[in-house]
């Protein structure tokens, strides 16, 4: 009937994953539009967790149909990887799965790149997960990619392999790669696959219209953050695609007139990896508390994430760029025990202040923020499942995320586990 966008507001990992998850459970279909496998979106079940990086969280409800999207990078040895892992734990994924003709495939090339450049860049690097992510939507942009539907032309398919992996080798010589990639190699490795995921290609823009027109529930799976946005984030420090709303109509084919939610993923306090800008990163005890309590370590990459208090302009700027309609704020029970927390406000920079995120560097490297405090609370909220049930201050502090964010807070999340979770309107 209509499509429901998840979007992160932070730096990505704010909980996507449960949030999509919890979507799910009355929905039809799933759909992951932007994005690769650099994404890496956590749900718990009774104990057991799964970690998704290309295949949408919603495959763990029996029966919903799966989506990867035109807008996505996908890199096909991790994505049987993730199908042979999803077996292994008992999940019955046949016939679930679309994907895109229009999808661009990560080549060992993407990934060689990626990694050569970040080296080189020393110092300067980005901090990139190093799965090609750059590079793939380079040659997207640049018009060299490998689509999907280009596996089922294996001659045309192998002259582009040559044709690429020839420059590439120079751009790897350039960063002082010592082995050349071998084409032969790359072109083997595609073979192996191609007819094994060519089984998955569908119109899938044709599909998910259909479906929409047929009043079944799509929820679009952002991942990554708006912080991450190429065009609205922290540039250079962000990925390679648009992780706000705007890319789910371009990255799944649909008119952008099926969406009728956004949500907004909020952590109750803010990680970043990767380097770039973070204005209220806490780099003392509190940002190791709130990493050992929050087990803020990436899901892809097992870097420890950077840590610091909410802060409140990123997650409006995320509201105003997304027309986020309710914001579901996770992991509040890592903030049980704390006894005085902040939230950041505004910024001074360059003698002036202000709510809103600035647009460009320099000025996004000199914000000092400004932090109103709020008392923590003694009980715990960890595992609530109503809201009555947490303290008095923990709701306190949600009412201020609403009026600073400008936006209803509507999930509140208070455990990894699957359940540990309040729909506010629900409950009425
Ligand atoms: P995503 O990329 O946005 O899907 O988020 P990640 O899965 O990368 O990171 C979120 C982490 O927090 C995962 O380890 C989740 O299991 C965990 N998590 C999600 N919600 C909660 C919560 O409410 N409380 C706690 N303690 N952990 C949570
Ligand atoms: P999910 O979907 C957090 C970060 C990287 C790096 C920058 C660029 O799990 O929230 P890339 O490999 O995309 O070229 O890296 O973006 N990054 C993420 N950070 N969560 C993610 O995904 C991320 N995907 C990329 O750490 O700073
Ligand atoms: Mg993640």
């Amino acid at each position: 009937m209509s499509c429901t966008v998840v979007v992160g507001t932070q730096w990505g990992d704010e909980g996507k994953g449960k949030i999509v998850d919890y979507l799910t459970r009355t929905a039809d279909i799933v759909a992951r539009y932007q994005g690769g496998a650099n994404a890496g979106h956590t749900v718990v079940i009774d104990g057991e967790t799964f970690i998704l990086h290309q295949i949408p969280s919603g495959i763990l409800h029996p029966g919903i149909v799966c989506v990867i999207g035109n807008g996505v990078v996908l890199d096909p040895p991790t994505f049987f990887e993730e199908m042979e892992e999803l077996s292994k734990k008992g999940v019955e994924t046949a016939g679930r799965i679309k994907i895109s003709g229009r999808t661009h495939l990560i080549m060992p090339y993407h990934k060689a790149l990626d990694r050569a450049r970040e080296e080189v860049l020393g110092a300067d690097r980005i901090g990139t997960t190093g799965r090609g992510i750059g590079p793939a939507y380079e040659d997207k942009a640049g018009r060299t990619g490998v689509r999907m539907a280009d596996l089922a032309d294996p001659e045309r398919l192998c002259r582009r392999i040559r044709e690429n992996v020839e420059v590439k080798n120079l751009l790897l010589d350039h960063f002082g790669s010592r082995e050349p990639l071998r084409a032969d190699e790359i072109v083997d490795e595609v073979m192996a696959y191609r007819e094994d995921l060519l089984g998955y290609m569908e119109d899938t823009s044709l599909f998910l219209t259909r479906s929409l027109e047929e009043r079944r529930e799509v929820v679009a799976e952002g991942a990554q953050g708006t912080m991450l946005d190429i065009d609205h984030g922290t540039y250079p420090f962000v990925t390679s695609s648009n992780t706000t709303v705007g890319a789910v109509a371009i990255g799944l084919g649909i008119s952008p007139t099926w969406i009728e939610r956004v949500v907004g993923v909020a952590k109750a306090y803010t990680t970043r990896v990767g380097r770039g800008p973070f204005p209220t990163e806490a780099s003392g005890d509190i940002g190791r508390h709130l990493r050992g309590l929050g087990n803020e370590f990436g899901a892809t990459t097992g870097r420890p994430r950077r840590c610091g208090w909410f802060d409140a302009p990123i997650v409006r700027y995320s509201v105003r760029l997304s027309g986020i309609t309710e914001l579901a704020v996770t992991k509040l029970d890592v903030l049980d025990g704390i006894e005085a927390l902040k939230i950041g406000t505004g910024y001074h920079y360059g003698g002036k202040f202000t709510v809103d995120f600035p647009a460009h560097r320099p000025d996004l490297e000199k914000l000092d923020p400004i932090y109103e405090e709020m008392q923590g609370w003694r009980g715990q909220t960890r595992g609530k499942v109503r809201c009555r049930d947490l303290p008095a201050e923990a709701i306190d502090y949600l009412k201020r995320i609403e009026e600073l964010a400008v936006c209803p807070v509507r999930y509140i999340s208070t455990g990894v586990e699957r359940d540990d979770i309040i729909d506010l309107w629900e409950e009425g």
